[in-house]
């Protein structure tokens, strides 16, 4: 294995041998939204559970000018408010003494060239060299200019050529369509190297996502029923409870299929579908990914097609009356932007020709789901033919990503009797009575693989591309039709029923989660 690729870590576990080399982090965006609800508390997480390198470094990166004082009072209110653990004031000590802040615009090469000069002092006060990692979490009007000017300013190949090079994690969204993603990775490539480059997506940071693959591969029941003979259809749901909220304005450039299904949805799918990997090295898992999203067959949009979007309307939220998207902040009266979008996906290959593959994710629906549920053929009606005394249901396994984390099997099974009845049963994993609830937050890994150099739950360009180039003439042909088409569904409610109606087709119904 080269040097510069660590094992990963679903072979070796987290353990503080998964030590990071001497690092600096540079956040661009440092006074975001993101940066406090999830950048800071993950690196005070990773501090508190001992797997930062001693040599640590945080330098906070933005417009406004902030005094380095200040900088680490905001960072430590940030601890307080959104870490998962609390703020422990040694702990919190040891990364405070280490950050900074560095003010610059984001298309300003002597800023760039005095960050570069505040790193390479860090390094001469220490004495050894530090990799820098650059985390990207800016709107995305100015990728461009931050990833020129790390170029022009040499610090994207600083320390390049040795194990702990100069790296960069780029925030989502990773473009709008296949144009813009396509030139997104044209600018990173002018600059860094595949190999440096972390496109991330939160999702793959999550645990329960992570086990998917274990479920998979590290038992045996599961890959000989894995395929066209045995599995039925597959339904991935990313349901969410939350509104647009105060985020109207990007959500309006935005909606459910660029914001979520595109991305999230595509990653639970890949690692679903996806052959067993050679090996579980970021290239072998990658390459395995993209295979699979290559072998989709293209959408059909309009009447009878393969997608199905609406927008929220009023409704009950647990109980309470609940505005419809139209209604919402920053949002305009005549918005064709769709809270909601379900997909049915064909994949043309040996395993999975002949199964449908169901996506589905929206806001302000009935409850926080996110399950990837398998659900198998029904068995020959022979014995227990489905009526009054045999209450059938398909088998099913359900992966629980989020909330109630776990794994669950539904069976038929005897209810107990002298007259024989069926029953559908359900067999129950769940992450919080088998390993206590606080579990690492999805930053928390992903930063700390991007420290180390492990690229396995990061996102390739070319996989990048692959997604948009299904779902890009769907959003061109949305973009022409206008609101021609939207659906409307109720605030609480599973969603519209044109969603229902790709389903019906194939005789299948959406599973209540
Ligand atoms: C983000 C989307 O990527 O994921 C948000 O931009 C969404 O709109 C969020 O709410 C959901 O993430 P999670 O981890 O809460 O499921």
């Amino acid at each position: 294995m080269a040097e510069n690729q660590p094992r990963h870590p679903f072979l070796q576990g987290l353990s503080k041998h998964r030590g990071a080399p001497p690092t600096v982090v540079v956040i661009f965006g440092a006074s975001g939204d993101l940066t406090a609800r999830k950048l800071i508390p993950a690196v005070y997480n990773l501090a508190v559970d001992n797997l930062l390198p001693a040599d640590f470094h945080l330098i906070g990166y933005g417009r406004k000018p902030i005094p380095d004082d200040e900088f680490r009072g905001m960072a430590a209110d940030a601890v307080k408010e959104f870490s998962r653990r609390e703020l422990n004031a040694e702990v919190w000590g040891r990364v405070a003494a280490n950050t900074t802040y560095v003010a610059g615009g984001y298309d300003e090469k002597p800023a760039f060239d005095r960050l570069a000069a505040h790193i390479a002092e860090i390094e001469k006060r220490i004495g050894r060299d530090v990799q820098p990692l650059f985390y990207i979490s800016t709107p995305p009007s100015v990728f461009a200019p931050i990833l020129l000017n790390l170029g022009a300013s040499g610090l994207a190949s600083k320390h390049l050529g040795h194990v702990h090079h100069a790296k960069v994690i780029i925030e989502k969204p990773f473009g709008k369509d296949l144009a813009s993603a396509v030139a997104l990775n044209g600018t990173i490539r002018s600059v860094f190297q595949e190999h440096q480059v972390y496109r991330i997506d939160h999702y793959l940071g999550k645990e329960t996502v992570q086990d998917l693959l274990v479920q998979r591969f590290a038992n045996s029941i599961f890959e000989p029923l894995w395929n066209r003979t045995f599995i039925d259809n597959v339904q991935i749901t990313v349901a969410e409870e939350v509104g647009v909220g105060t985020r109207g304005g990007y959500y309006e450039q935005s909606g459910a299929l660029r914001d979520m299904i595109q991305n999230h949805t595509m990653q639970l799918l890949a690692l679903t579908a996806m052959e067993p990997p050679v090996s579980l090295d970021a290239e072998a898992v990658r390459d395995e990914k993209v295979k699979v999203l290559k072998a989709i067959q293209p959408l059909r949009v309009g009447p009878g097609g393969d997608v199905a979007r609406a927008q929220y309307a009023a409704g009950l939220l647990g109980g309470k009356p609940s505005k419809g998207y139209l209604e919402e902040e920053g949002i305009a009266p005549v918005s064709a932007t769709e809270t909601y979008a379900a997909i049915r996906l064909s994949i043309n290959n040996w395993r999975w020709q002949g199964v449908p593959f169901y996506l589905r994710s929206g806001k302000r629906m009935a409850r926080r789901v996110s399950e990837i549920a398998i659900q198998f053929k029904r068995p020959p009606g022979t014995l227990f033919a489905e009526g009054e005394r045999f209450n059938l249901a398909p088998n099913t396994l359900a992966f629980q990503i989020q909330p109630d984390e776990g794994l669950s099997m539904v069976l038929n099974g005897k209810v107990p009797g002298l007259e024989t009845r069926t029953q559908p049963v359900k067999m129950n994993f769940r992450y919080s009575t088998t390993f206590g609830s606080n579990t690492p937050e999805a930053y928390e890994r992903l930063v700390l693989d991007a420290m180390i150099g492990d690229g396995t739950l990061f996102i390739r360009g070319d996989e990048a591309e692959t997604s948009w180039r299904l779902y890009t003439p769907v959003l061109e042909s949305w973009a022409a039709a206008k609101r021609e088409g939207m659906d409307s569904y109720a605030a609480g409610s599973w969603g519209p029923p044109s969603a229902d109606e790709l389903l019906s087709k194939n005789n299948h119904i959406w599973r209540k989660p």
